[in-house]
């Protein structure tokens, strides 16, 4: 074996960092880990950087680990969290490991954002918390009220697992280069060039008045934005970028895409707050290529 092959294999063995896959590092309402086969069967064979304007969880951007990658979403807590863990992982799992899963422990960290000193706490507080109610709050629901405050109450674990000390640095080696941007969607428009390829993995289009979940940000995702979103496809289309992106099986999307590429999916659907509406839902996978 070569001396210089020998020699990785030995820092792969040695080295528990590079052993560890990193994975998402939260768990995200409509995160995409159960279509991840689908999405991977249908990318494109080459491309230059990776968009993902709608990361949440990043379950497509974790499983392809491309080496140029600008990954952006508007909800700014989010998006700091994976600058700390980029920047700063190191003393983002020591605060971690503060934490302590008790019920009064958490409310008074979840009503932290009440307050107005909330906006002058450090981003590594900022981190800390969002990861500490990712892991203990019911469902792992990222949730917000009108004025933008946390409002999931408490779940029920038996031990959660806060820090995931491994995970968290095998993300923050993946993130090095990685532009992160707490940002609206449009703005992929400006950036990305023919070559890219933008993954799109939206707010779902509710296809009943219960049924979806869009409230990751104070401003939600209506018709509207469903709307503009669609016709930037069209002017991404236009550039020679390449897009990929998944919305909920109905015939207002359906004919939102019309002239592009729809393949229909059925996903297996793990959030939501009745155990009976958790079996497999319709998804639409849409390209222009
Ligand atoms: C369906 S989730 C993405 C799930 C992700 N693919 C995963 O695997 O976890 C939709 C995301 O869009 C974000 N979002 C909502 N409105 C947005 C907007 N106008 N611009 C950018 N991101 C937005 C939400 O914060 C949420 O993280």
């Amino acid at each position: 074996m070569p001396a210089k092959l020998l020699e990785k294999q030995l820092t792969l063995f040695t080295d528990p960092v590079s052993i560890i896959q990193a994975k998402p590092f939260v768990k995200w309402a409509g995160g995409k880990a159960k279509l991840l086969s689908e999405l991977a069967k249908r990318l494109p064979p080459s491309f230059s950087t990776y968009y993902e304007p709608f990361v949440g969880g990043g379950a497509l951007y974790f499983k392809l680990q491309p080496g140029d990658a600008v990954l952006s979403d508007r909800n700014f807590e989010l998006v700091n969290c994976y600058k700390a863990i980029r920047d700063y992982s190191e003393d983002l799992i020591d605060d971690l490991k503060i934490h302590r899963y008790k019920k009064e422990y958490y409310y008074n960290l979840r009503d932290a954002d009440r307050d107005e000193s909330f906006l002058d706490t450090s981003s590594i507080y900022r981190a800390s918390r969002f990861i500490y109610l990712n892991k203990t709050c019911f469902n792992g629901l990222y949730r917000v009220n009108k004025k933008g405050e946390f409002n999931t109450p408490i779940g029920r674990y038996r031990n959660p697992t806060i820090c995931d000390e491994g995970n968290l640095l095998a993300c923050s080696e993946l993130l090095q280069g990685v532009t992160i941007e707490a940002r609206d969607y449009q703005t992929v428009e400006v950036h990305a060039n023919s070559g890219d390829f933008v993954y799109f993995d939206p707010p779902y289009k509710p296809v009943s008045d219960t049924s979806n979940f869009t409230s990751y940000t104070a401003d939600g995702f209506g018709v509207q934005d469903q709307h503009n979103l669609a016709e930037l496809c069209v002017n991404l289309s236009k550039k020679g970028v390449k897009f990929m992106l998944s919305n909920s099986d109905c015939d207002f999307i359906l004919d939102l895409y019309k002239g592009f590429n729809i393949d229909r999916v059925r996903a297996p659907r793990s959030i939501n707050s009745k155990g009976s509406k958790r079996g497999k839902v319709g998804e639409l996978i849409i390209r222009n290529y």
